[in-house]
């Protein structure tokens, strides 16, 4: 990254500081229909994405374009209510931006939730899934150019790119909560079509579990940048070809609306202990 996109960094988070005294620790980003959890941030700061220099500007139905600062159970958080997918055009460098402000924000750890499709057969629609890793299928990466040593490694280790530490910090609350936590691997395709039957069946011999169109760039970018993360999957349907029904996006986000007592539930819980 250019010293140009680390000064475009440090000013949108310095807009983001004169706005709001608290100084985040946790970052939170919310896939599709998920963006509930923005209504439990205490002492809410809203700022527009549109007012923020530098930040793009979130086009996909069902997604909305805020920053949120203040506090769950008192833990500082700052919150992105809509975030940037590629298939709305964006390089998966812009996707991620809103990650480095977050760093250059103090924040360390971050929650990433999506909406996917289940691959997995012993998946249902509802079920929440804990991201115990990914294959990044974009067939790009967010950290391809020149590399700024100020930002992070040019070579970063993904062998843990979901902290374990938080993964089983996840499966404990979820037991004390009596949530079924199930765990498996997220593949991240571009979109923005759903998949093909058999780009399922690939996906499925590859490993993944569950597919989606967003996240690989962010985490990417939060590993750079030395974040531990955690990812939660809702599985919204079952992945194309394994029921006999089309796929819609009206159907991601009934069940987001379905499953939203038990998502809130399990990360309010999980938010001051990360
Ligand atoms: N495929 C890709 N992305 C998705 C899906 C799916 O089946 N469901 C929700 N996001």
């Amino acid at each position: 990254m250019s010293s140009v996109q680390q000064q475009s960094i440090k000013e949108a988070a310095a807009y983001i500081r004169g706005q709001n005294g608290v100084q985040p620790e946790v970052g939170l980003i919310l896939g599709s229909g998920l963006g509930v959890l923005a209504e439990l941030i205490e002492n809410p700061v809203s700022i527009a994405y549109t007012d923020i220099p530098h930040f793009p500007v979130s086009t996909v139905e069902g997604h909305e374009g805020e920053l949120l600062l203040g506090t769950i159970h008192d833990r500082p958080v700052v919150l992105m209510k809509g975030r940037f997918h590629m298939y709305e055009g964006y390089g998966p460098e812009v996707t991620a931006f809103p990650v480095r402000v977050m760093k250059e924000l103090g924040v360390k750890s971050l929650l990433v939730t999506n909406a996917a499709g289940g691959i997995n057969t012993s998946f249902e629609p509802g079920d929440l899934m804990l991201i115990s890793d990914h294959l990044n299928m974009t067939g790009t990466n967010p950290l391809i150019g020149p590399n700024d040593p100020a930002l992070g490694v040019r070579f970063p280790d993904m062998s843990q790119a979901y902290s374990r530490q938080l993964r089983q910090l996840a499966k404990e609350v979820a037991v004390g909560q009596g949530i079924v936590l199930r765990e498996g691997v997220y593949a991240g395709l571009l979109g923005p079509t759903y998949e093909t039957p058999a780009e399922i069946v690939m996906l499925r011999t590859l490993g993944a579990d569950a597919v989606g169109m967003s996240t690989v760039s962010e985490v990417i970018v939060a590993r750079h940048s030395g974040l531990e993360v955690l990812g939660i999957s809702c599985i919204s349907n079952m992945a194309a070809g394994i029921l006999d029904q089309p796929l819609s996006h009206d159907e991601v986000m009934e069940t987001a609306e379905k499953v939203r007592e038990k998502f809130l539930a399990l990360v309010m819980a999980i938010i001051p202990k990360m």
